[in-house]
């Protein structure tokens, strides 16, 4: 059933701006929904037909709550976000939303380490502005494919993010992946501090190993094919261990965002 009430918001669109190869920036003014939380997602309608699986999940990338204005990014990985990069400034979109749990403790004082790979920067992105507005110490580590496949430097810069970037190919920062330069900037922090990521599974696996021996936090944002986005289909449930036992988690309710020791990464 299609939701309605105080989660449905029709934005309009500011700006379609191509940030990166295949990465779409759209800018909206989107009162209803600047106050949430790093982390959250919204659900975007991206045809006119009344089917709600055409809606699909995008993170809230950037909100500035004082000019009423939303930001999305996303990158064209089918249909649904190919017809969605489409859409032109002037036009009014539909979106349900916030939901889900975001990045927990942004306000505390130990310095987080947000590693995005990708398209999962998208997130993270909004959660380090929140601490640079806070004045909270962070990193920000991104890899990528190459890089006309990532935002340039002074995207983040202009957000005063200081963005450490590796690239598959070496055409931006070093030839590698994000979890070296995860390794070697562990090595050179004491904790406590705490880890927030998001990208494929297989990087996202190896952050937890990384931090483990620290005892560090981890909290990473799971993305899982989702229908409702309410809870309500069980199309997006994911395993998690509970102590020795396994249990299937919702990622569009009880997440995106969950404890990194608690996933369950397939072999
Ligand atoms: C909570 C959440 C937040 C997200 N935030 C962003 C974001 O900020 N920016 C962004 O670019 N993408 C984000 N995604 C992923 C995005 O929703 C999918 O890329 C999109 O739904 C694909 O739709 P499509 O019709 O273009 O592709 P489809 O034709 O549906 O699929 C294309 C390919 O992508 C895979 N795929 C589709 N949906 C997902 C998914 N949800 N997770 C993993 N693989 C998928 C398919 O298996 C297929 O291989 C998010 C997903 C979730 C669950
Ligand atoms: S998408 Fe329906 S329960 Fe999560």
């Amino acid at each position: 059933m299609e939701q309605t009430g105080e989660l449905a918001h029709r934005c309009l669109l500011l700006e379609n701006r191509e940030l990166a190869e295949g990465w779409h920036l759209f800018e909206l003014q989107a009162e209803g929904l600047v106050h949430a939380d790093p982390g959250q997602f919204v659900q975007l309608r991206i045809g006119s037909a009344t089917d709600p699986l055409l809606r699909r999940p995008l993170s809230i990338h950037y909100a500035d709550a004082q000019r009423g204005r939303l930001r999305l990014l996303f990158q064209i990985a089918g249909s649904g976000t190919a017809l969605a990069a489409q859409f032109r400034a002037g036009e009014e979109l539909d979106l349900l939303g916030p939901f889900g749990r975001g990045f927990p403790h942004l306000d505390e004082k130990a310095p987080a380490i947000f590693v995005g790979g990708g398209i999962g920067m998208a997130p993270l992105f909004f959660a380090a502005a929140v601490r640079r507005g806070a004045g909270l110490p962070f990193k920000f580590l991104l890899g990528g494919r190459a890089d006309a496949q990532l935002p340039p430097d002074e995207y983040f810069r202009s957000h005063g993010i200081e963005a450490q970037i590796v690239t598959d190919d070496g055409s931006r920062g070093d030839r590698g992946s994000v979890t070296l330069l995860l390794e070697r900037s562990l090595e050179n922090l004491s904790p406590p501090y705490r880890i927030h990521a998001c990208g494929p599974m297989a990087m996202l696996s190896r952050v937890v190993e990384l931090a483990r021996p620290a005892g560090a936090a981890v909290h990473l944002s799971l993305e899982s094919r989702m229908a409702c986005g309410i809870g309500a289909c069980l199309g997006c449930v994911h395993p998690f261990y509970r102590g020795e036992q396994i249990e299937y988690r919702r990622v569009c309710l009880e997440g995106p965002v969950f404890d990194g020791e608690e996933v369950v990464f397939e072999k």
